[in-house]
């Protein structure tokens, strides 16, 4: 909108155009034409969106009772009830796998599986960049060298081309992240894998419930790992699994999250072998098995919001939706769009999220180059890592950051919104295309600001 327009003539136009536009497209023309008319939020105008959004976690009251009863009976660690059990049992059903095995956290996930799939210190995991630290450290912490494949821009996942050439004689797992809830490109992957008999862990610590060509993340590779965090879908403050088609993995994860227990399958030595305490708490996993209904219910919710979104934002040049695989189906922990600068006249994704944020649809980028941040340095700087390597071969691996050209666009262009962001109503879903359009066309007026 001319910016001297005043808010009179602007509501007038906007009847006027209303009017015209309807029988064009209805209400999403008539909300365009409103999107360019209206003052930006960022300069003083209006926002777009009010009321905000739904808070995260949720708590249901109904949930009381069987937690209380968890509390007063005292029975509180894993090995004193079945309610652990029970969530595995349900877990494993939702998921379709054949066995899951409740832990602490995604993070520890993460940690028993690397090591049920043999991965040892001055091994090395080929991973995805883009993602949690919690991905790298986790196998950081097995002194083993995360070796990044480059991340595909249109999917924000490994590129499977990418893979073969970091394989090394060191190599000994592919660990893809199906991040935001977006599956990875299993297939290739799972083939890479095969060929050179390397284990597949997937990170589904951002995917409960999502598909690749009809199975659900966590079932596709070896064993998969999940993240019941605060924030994410099916929370429990902390929490996490692993799933798996295998009984005899699970087995090994269960006696190593277990302190090295013999388990089912697993005898071990018929003593304590190497582990650790990864247990999930009894109420952790009440509060996780009453939370299964409103994950499935709210997945089917994010996911009708996320592509209804999609068709819109589609329309908007300069914001590219993702692209899933073919046949799958994401479950949206962030909707993430590609933003191009260019074309809002060169306004920075900085400026653009501050712009949109202020129209009431909290956005922003989400992980940077976390592997100039000095993590990975330290870690290749430490005794155990100089000793596991040969200073040519650190060398090379630190010098191999810059070759990673998908995921540094990645880190400069993406731009995202939150899972509860998509369970608010089409309403909400249309003030976040208007948010963007009208951003996009008072993008110059913002670019100089
Ligand atoms: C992709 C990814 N991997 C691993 C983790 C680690 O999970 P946790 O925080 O439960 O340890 C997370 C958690 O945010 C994650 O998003």
């Amino acid at each position: 909108m001319n910016d001297k327009l005043t808010r009179r003539n602007f509501i007038g136009r906007a009847a006027a155009g209303s009017v015209a536009l309807g029988w064009l497209g209805g209400h999403r023309a008539t909300r365009a034409f409103a999107a360019e008319a209206a003052k930006p939020a960022l300069l003083g105008g209006t926002p777009v969106h009010a009321g905000g959004w739904a808070k995260w976690p949720q708590w249901r009251e109904a949930w009381e009772p069987e937690l209380l009863k968890v509390w007063r009976s005292g029975h509180w660690f894993r090995g004193s009830d079945v309610h652990v059990a029970e969530f595995e049992r349900g877990y494993a059903q939702l998921l379709g796998a054949k066995r899951c095995l409740a832990t602490a956290s995604g993070t520890t996930a993460l940690i028993v599986s690397l090591h049920v799939m043999d991965v040892d210190a001055g091994d090395e995991v080929i991973v995805s960049p883009y993602t949690f630290s919690a991905s790298y450290n986790a196998i950081l912490s097995h002194k083993t060298l995360p070796v990044f494949a480059d991340t595909d821009p249109a999917t924000l996942t490994m590129d499977p081309e990418s893979i073969e050439s970091r394989i090394t004689e060191r190599t000994r797992a592919i660990m893809p992240v199906h991040i935001f809830g977006m599956p990875c490109d299993m297939d290739p992957i799972i083939a890479i894998a095969r060929k050179h008999k390397l284990a597949v862990v997937e990170d589904a610590c951002q995917a409960w419930l999502a598909e690749y060509k009809g199975r659900k993340c966590g079932t596709l590779g070896d064993l998969g790992c999940f993240s019941f965090q605060e924030s994410k879908h099916l929370p429990s403050g902390e929490g996490g699994a692993i799933t798996s088609m295998s009984e005899e993995l699970i087995d090994k994860c269960d006696s190593f999250h277990n302190c090295g227990r013999a388990c089912g399958t697993f005898k071990g030595n018929g003593c304590f072998t190497r582990g650790s305490n990864f247990r999930m708490t009894q109420a952790q996993a009440v509060l996780l098995s009453q939370q299964f209904d409103k994950l499935v219910k709210e997945t089917e919710i994010r996911r009708a919001n996320a592509d209804y979104l999609s068709a819109n934002l589609r329309q908007i040049q300069g914001i590219t939706p993702m692209r899933l695989p073919e046949n799958s189906r994401a479950v949206w922990h962030l909707y993430a769009m590609g933003y191009d600068a260019a074309r809002f006249n060169g306004l920075s994704r900085e400026k653009f999220s501050q712009a949109v944020s202020a129209e009431g649809v909290p956005c922003g980028g989400v992980y940077h180059e976390q592997y100039f941040d000095g993590m990975l340095d330290e870690a290749i700087a430490s005794r155990g890592f100089k000793r596991l390597w040969s200073a040519e071969r650190l060398k090379a691996y630190r010098d191999s950051f810059q070759e990673l050209k998908g995921n540094k666009q990645v880190c400069e262009t993406t731009v995202a919104i939150t899972q509860n962001m998509l369970l608010a109503d089409r309403k909400a879903m249309d003030d976040i295309t208007e948010a963007i359009r009208k951003v996009q066309a008072h993008s110059a007026a913002l670019a100089k600001t």
